[in-house]
């Protein structure tokens, strides 16, 4: 049977929630892709049960035997993405800094969720950051992956605020609610919206 979707890969490294978020997301009938293969670089990732518990291939492409050739890691992604047919790569909690071999491959078609509003903290320890600096709101970005680390074009931002006593931790659980609920509207409008535009990116309030 054909199917209208477009199919998508996920990379993951670990908890998989984001990736979770846009399984079930894709189970729906009227959502535009189809979630056809997770990687994870990490053969302990959680979110490869989840995965395979929702029926979705799964591989695992260590990257410690590649030791320091990230390109040659890289090279083995490339053709399990091709092989799988995806059209679009969906990054949700990939903790590996990818090289120009991947971002050139995949630009204008490669998705990064980010738990901040970027271009505030890029980076990692967002959460801590964001405590550290005072800031009042906080959030989440998905946004087109280029060669520089959490810099591509913003699809969407989801903010909440940050109340006095928060923690990292309780910071962190409100910024992920909002994560998984962007990620999928993110992904919705990119694959019906293509080329996405400004005015159409998404915006979530808490
Ligand atoms: C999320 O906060 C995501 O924004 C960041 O890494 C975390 C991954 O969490 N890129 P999960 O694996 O999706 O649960």
């Amino acid at each position: 049977m054909t199917s209208s979707k477009t199919p998508v890969a996920l990379l993951i490294s670990g908890r998989g929630s984001n990736a979770t978020a846009l399984i079930r997301a894709a189970a729906q009938k009227d959502f535009p892709a189809r979630i056809c293969l997770v990687i994870s670089n990490n053969p302990t990732a959680l979110g490869l049960n989840v995965a395979q518990a929702e029926g979705i291939p799964t591989q695992v492409i260590d990257h410690r035997p590649f030791r320091k050739d990230r390109v040659a890691h890289e090279e083995a992604i490339q053709n399990a993405l091709i092989n799988a047919g995806a059209q679009v790569v969906c990054l949700a909690g990939y903790m590996r800094l990818l090289t120009d071999f991947l971002t050139q491959a995949w630009a204008g078609r490669m998705l990064n969720i980010h738990p901040s509003l970027l271009p505030s903290f890029p980076g990692l320890h967002t959460h801590e950051r964001a405590l550290k600096a005072g800031v009042r709101i906080h959030g989440c970005t998905v946004h087109l992956v280029t060669e520089i680390m959490d810099e591509g074009r913003i699809l969407g931002q989801a903010a909440v605020p940050v109340f006095i006593h928060d923690t990292v931790e309780s910071l962190a659980h409100r910024v992920l609610i909002q994560e998984h609920l962007l990620y999928p509207q993110v992904l919705r409008h990119f694959l019906t919206q293509h080329p996405p535009s400004l005015t159409g990116s998404s915006l979530l309030i808490a």
